[in-house]
């Protein structure tokens, strides 16, 4: 087709990448793509296999850490993440991130997310949809105690951190994320925003620290991209808006259909450690990758009835946009309760949302990334 993706990778910043995606469900839910030199699961079924594998790890084999950041600060804070690990070293970094997500409130998530959003809007930038984006972190860095004064520096310098986290970043991205890491890590691990490491003896302070820092850079791309692909949905849908500014239709609903409707994060990857099978010719050498198009899982009509229907109503069953399995997000209360604090001040300007969106619609353009969707808009 003429707009088709090249491959699954670029579909998550494609215009639409959902006709793909229900034929490459239909037609190949399991191949082998050669540009990408990995497998690609597209099935729920397959993603589902995938992700509650054992053997499906979320690094390569023999390579914690990309050889662009071994032995560097960016390094030492991405081999510790909860996220880049498996086994004893996931539990202990799972421990850490339980502990600090279990002290906040999404209530209170959803509150200080208006509040920095409002306080955005006031100041009307040229470039708000930017500070938009930068809401949750705002957030995220005041529910870890970082002194008011100190946010702004802080979630500068995770947008930096997590460059190094996207194989798309360029050497000189690479150098301002190892300083970013130095600096984060060293100000959590001296006990910036009060956060004295658990008594927990398997939990080394170190990991705690890289994970605080975790914490930040999950929050920053993901939200982002679910604030951004919300304001779209609501520009997009005059009827819709208006029924959430009225009451009648609660955010939540809206916000939970999104992340599962056009998700911000696309896809994810698995190694694997040692030959897998996942079902009849559904097969993996150790040392294989596969891409597991989570987003394609979200829109499987096995699973979720007239999928390709946006319907804020609808009971959310499985795929829902925050993964699955031992790596699932732990984040997705809070990524949703911020995400709703901040469209409850936008949906108070409907006229600038449908705006927005008619601009999208004339230049949809996504910020580059290999899973992350992320709309540029101009509100
Ligand atoms: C809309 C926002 C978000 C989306 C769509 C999202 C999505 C995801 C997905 C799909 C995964 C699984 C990755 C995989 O299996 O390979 C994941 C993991 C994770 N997320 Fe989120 N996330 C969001 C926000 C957040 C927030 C706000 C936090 C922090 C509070 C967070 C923390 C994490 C962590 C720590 C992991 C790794 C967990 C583990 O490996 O055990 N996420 N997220």
């Amino acid at each position: 087709m003429k707009h088709d993706p090249h491959d699954p990778v670029q579909a998550a910043t494609a215009v639409d990448p959902y006709p793909y995606y229900a034929r490459l469900r239909t037609e190949r839910p399991w191949y082998f793509d050669e540009r990408l030199s990995s497998w690609v699961a597209a099935s729920a079924d397959l993603v589902e296999r995938a992700l509650q594998h054992p053997d499906l790890l979320v690094r390569p084999p023999g390579q914690p850490v990309p050889p662009a950041l071994q032995g560097t600060a960016a390094g030492a804070v991405f081999g510790r993440l909860a996220r880049m690990n498996e086994g004893v070293p996931h539990a202990a970094a799972r421990r850490a991130l339980r502990t600090v997500l279990a002290a906040w409130q999404p209530a209170e998530a959803r509150r200080l997310a208006a509040e920095q959003a409002s306080a955005v809007w006031a100041a009307r930038s040229a470039d708000d949809a930017q500070a938009l984006y930068r809401v949750p972190l705002l957030v995220m860095a005041q529910l870890l105690g970082v002194p008011d004064g100190d946010c702004p520096r802080v979630a500068r310098q995770v947008e930096a951190f997590v460059a190094c986290l996207s194989p798309l970043s360029g050497t000189a991205q690479l150098e301002a994320a190892q300083a970013a890491a130095a600096e984060l890590s060293g100000c959590f691990d001296r006990g910036l925003g009060d956060w004295a490491p658990p008594q927990d003896p398997g939990l080394a302070r170190e990991v705690f620290a890289a994970n605080l820092v975790g914490l930040l850079s999950q929050t920053c791309d993901a939200t982002a991209g679910l604030i951004g692909n919300t304001a779209l949905a609501l520009g997009r849908d005059a009827t819709l808006c208006a029924e959430v500014q009225a009451g009648r239709q609660p955010l939540d609903g809206v916000v939970a259909e999104v992340a599962r409707h056009d998700p911000s994060i696309q896809n994810t990857r698995r190694y694997a450690g040692r030959a897998v099978r996942l079902g009849a010719g559904v097969e993996m050498a150790a040392g294989e990758a596969v891409l597991v198009l989570l987003a394609a899982a979200n829109r499987d009509p096995a699973l979720h009835a007239q999928p390709e229907r946006f319907d804020a109503r609808r009971r959310q069953v499985g795929h829902d946009g925050f993964g699955s399995g031992r790596h699932r997000c732990p984040g997705s209360d809070l990524a949703a309760a911020m995400t709703c604090g901040a469209m409850a001040v936008l949906v108070q300007q409907p006229d600038r949302l449908c705006s927005a969106a008619a601009g999208f619609g004339k230049r949809p353009v996504y910020r580059p990334s290999v899973n992350a969707r992320i709309p540029l808009l101009t509100l």
